[in-house]
């Protein structure tokens, strides 16, 4: 399966250090400032951590970044990995330790040595971020992570900070685990089932079918599945933690494959368009961290699960549909097709469940890559409280985002001959913002929302500051912060 580390906290307790196999890990602080265990190391290896302290490679570390040793003198242990992290250094730096440790351990374990450090919880979410590998689908797997153990004083009130982080970094990895599934296993069905899974971690959870979602007049959505054999479906998850104000929304574009439909993709890198659902998969990573950490806020997740396939019943270009919100649609392209999904899933989710505000994730447009590389996801909203916090949540977290505009002039060019709108914008220039404008379309006027366009950072050719490469979970973390912030306060 896909292999996680939940690290465990235990007491210092140096005289373990000398006997202990695999890996060990110290941190040396500013000057080469030593906690006790990471003192007892360095007596032990002959003065080794003070060699290192007062080398120019040392010298050279920027918080966080380590060395690795191998097979040091009078330890059994045959690594040890001495990073420099000081007490007065901040959560970033800690996580930013946790993850060298995370990409650096294997099948042996591995004792870190966190007496010494202020954020041990950091530095063990840090380790469960990075120490992550999808092998689902390998028919031989490698080796399992070895055991990873933090010594620090006081374990019990460390290991009660890590707890909602141990939650979170759950969440990431079961957004990871959905994108980067192949297409052929996720399916909408199987996608549902792993969803309604969550009720038992008190999720309430429920999946409208294709006939329900045509009694709700949903044509926008129910036309892009109409060339696939799986079914279109819309999963509400519910977590409802506080009071009885109305809920927060968060909304997900589940393409589980786009092959672009009769307007069909080229071949060459066709394959990563398994990752179309990613929007959908990092909003069920959202709702399980809520629930694992019990989070005190109303929040509900409502993804659209579609496939997008050519076919003899598939939409044709130039086809016009119907939303439920009762505008018309022109398909001039049958590859804008997320926006189809989302126009749909977002009027129901206001009707229902008159959301305090609402947050729409999709991997949209590789104009957005253009535009912004795999850095930043793109941010457009229409109320500039929500977007601000959001924008601050996500500095926090060090997930990228930055803001585009919005405008009556791009909303212009969604103007059809035949429909209330088109699809797609006349020319291919600004394309994600357009397609903010067609989604801006079925936003209540006093729905604060915001639109995050995920196509560059949902997944990765290569591994990144906590991430391997694929999957990266992109977003779990700001919207968890944005949901503490400003709904748990
Ligand atoms: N799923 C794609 C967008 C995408 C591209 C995601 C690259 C991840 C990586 C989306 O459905 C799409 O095909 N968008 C079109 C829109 C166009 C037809 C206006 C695009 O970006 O080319
Ligand atoms: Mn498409
Ligand atoms: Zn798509």
């Amino acid at each position: 399966m896909t292999l996680h580390v939940s690290p465990k906290f235990v007491e210092t307790d140096i005289e373990r250090i000398a006997g202990s196999t695999g890996r060990i890990v110290v941190f040396l602080g500013e000057g080469g400032k030593m906690g006790t265990a990471a003192r007892h190391v360095d007596v032990l290896t002959g003065g080794l951590l003070e060699r290192v302290a007062k080398s120019d490679a040392f010298a050279k570390l920027g918080a966080g970044e380590g060395i690795d040793l191998a097979f040091p003198t009078g330890l059994m242990a045959d690594r040890l990995q001495v990073l420099r992290l000081d007490s007065k250094d901040d959560a970033d730096a800690a996580r930013k330790a946790g993850a060298a440790i995370g990409q650096a351990i294997s099948a042996e374990d591995a004792l870190v040595l966190a007496d010494g450090v202020g954020r041990a919880a950091e530095v063990a979410f840090g380790i469960s971020l990075r120490a992550y590998r999808f092998e689902a689908r390998k028919s031989v797997s490698s080796d399992k992570f070895g055991a990873v153990t933090l010594m620090v004083n006081g374990c019990e009130a460390v290991a009660a900070e890590a707890a909602p982080l141990a939650a979170l970094a759950e969440g990431v990895c079961f957004t990871r685990d959905l994108v980067n599934e192949p297409a052929n296993i996720l399916t909408t069905t199987e996608f549902a089932d792993r969803l309604l899974a969550m009720r038992d971690l008190g999720l309430e959870v429920e999946v409208l079918e294709e006939a329900q979602l045509a009694e709700l007049g949903m044509g926008a959505l129910l036309g892009v599945g109409l060339g696939s054999p799986t079914p279109t479906k819309i999963v509400v998850m519910q977590w409802n933690g506080g009071g009885e104000e109305p809920p927060f929304a968060l909304i997900g574009k589940g393409v589980v494959f786009d092959t672009g439909g009769i307007s069909i993709k080229p071949a060459g890198g066709m394959e990563d368009m398994t990752m179309d659902m990613g929007g959908a998969g990092t909003v069920a990573g959202v709702m399980r961290a809520l629930a694992l950490r019990k989070a005190k806020a109303n929040v509900v997740a409502l993804v659209g699960l579609v496939e997008n396939m050519p076919d003899g019943l598939a939409q044709r270009p130039g086809d016009v549909v119907k939303s439920m919100k009762g505008d018309t649609i022109e398909v001039i392209n049958t590859d804008a097709e997320g926006r189809l999904v989302l126009a749909d899933v977002m009027w129901y989710a206001q009707e229902r469940f008159k959301p305090v505000g609402m947050v729409d994730l999709a991997t949209l447009t590789g104009a957005i890559i253009v535009a912004l590389g795999h850095e930043n996801a793109g941010v457009f909203s229409n109320d500039d409280s929500l977007c601000e916090a959001f924008l601050a949540a996500a500095r926090t977290e060090g997930e990228g985002a930055w803001r585009l505009p919005m405008g009556d002039a791009y909303d212009a060019r969604l103007k059809s001959r035949v429909a209330d709108m088109r699809n797609v914008g006349t020319g291919r220039d600004g394309g994600s913002i357009v397609a903010a404008q067609f989604l801006k379309r079925f936003v209540k006027s006093d729905t604060p929302w915001i639109h995050l366009d995920i196509a560059g950072t949902a997944s990765l050719k290569g591994s990144s500051a906590f991430a391997p490469a694929g999957a990266t979970g992109w977003g779990v973390l700001a919207l968890n912060r944005l949901i503490r912030d400003r709904f748990e306060g």
